[in-house]
């Protein structure tokens, strides 16, 4: 088993592993599976969302597992029919049945939508569960720097997190600066740069790779963490998840980072979430 993730300390005081496990596209029985086999090897934490239709699969994972829940750290988000304040609760209440389990270590807006103008809302929502002690930490995903202060001039309340789309195709940086600014942890989703992956076919990622003796998959994500951020990558292959998490005994050197992040492409490519949400 790999030594576990190093973990960064949250803003409202939770502490997060810095590598866990996406479980996207995954159904439930797969989910299940991988769950368990990435506890397993030595994974805590653990990325679902509703509209994944999975979270019953990452409940039953890690019950399989047989590791303490309060050794895991459970993340998932909610859909736009849940953008009210009063509404908030009642997302909570139903990833909670469908995971079987009695709290989550981080609930997320899933995408602003902000075509439907309710975001500020679902924030408002999320900040009550925080400070009446339901959730130890919030956040958002696919956010703006726009977005964001949106959220934080109308509550007063800075979130945990902003989970982005990153991967060294795009670096985000305009949104990373704004987040590590506030205080505000940066999550990559489809760190890798999601199915069908350009990134770890890339000749210099190959190149550093090579140099180190290491895989690409493995050289991408010690460029996130070294980065400062956390990353969620999903693989079904028991052989990759160990692969995965087997790189914190290694280090990027300043050029090698540096080398990968003028692999960025801009946000174009990237989802707009002005547009994109569900
Ligand atoms: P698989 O599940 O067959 O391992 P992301 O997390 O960025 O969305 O990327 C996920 C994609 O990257 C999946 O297609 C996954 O395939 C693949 N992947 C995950 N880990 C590795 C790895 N170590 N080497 C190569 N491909 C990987």
């Amino acid at each position: 088993m790999s030594p576990a993730a190093p973990t960064i300390r949250l803003l409202h005081g939770a502490e997060i592993p810095q590598l866990g496990v996406g479980t996207s596209p995954l159904d439930d029985a797969a989910t299940e599976r991988m769950v368990a086999e990435a506890i397993g090897a030595g994974y805590r934490l653990i990325d679902t969302a509703e509209n994944y239709g999975n979270e019953a699969g990452v409940g039953r994972g890690a019950k399989a597992s047989g590791v303490a829940r309060e050794d895991l750290f459970i993340t998932s988000k909610f859909n736009a029919k849940w953008h009210g304040r009063d509404l908030v609760p009642q997302a909570l209440d139903a990833s909670l049945e469908r995971l079987g389990l009695d709290y989550l270590d981080l609930l997320l807006i899933h995408w602003p939508n902000p075509a439907n103008n309710r975001f500020v809302d679902a924030w408002l929502g999320l900040a009550d569960l925080l400070a009446s002690g339901r959730l130890k930490s919030i956040g958002v995903s696919n956010f703006k720097p726009a977005h964001l202060d949106l959220i934080i001039a109308e509550s007063g309340v800075v979130p945990d997190i902003n989970q982005i789309q990153l991967n060294p195709g795009f670096t985000r940086d305009s949104t990373r600066a704004y987040n590590s600014a506030r205080g505000i942890a940066t999550e990559s989703w489809s760190p890798l740069g999601g199915s069908g992956a350009k990134v770890l076919d890339d000749p210099i990622v190959i190149g550093i790779a090579d140099a180190i003796g290491r895989t690409p998959a493995q050289t991408v994500l010690r460029w996130h963490t070294q980065l400062g951020l956390i990353a969620v990558p999903k693989s079904s292959n028991p052989e990759r998840l160990r692969q995965n998490l087997a790189i914190f005994d290694f280090e990027l050197t300043p050029d090698q980072i540096e080398s990968i992040s003028a692999l960025d492409q801009g946000e174009a490519k990237a989802y707009d979430s002005d547009r994109f949400g569900h």
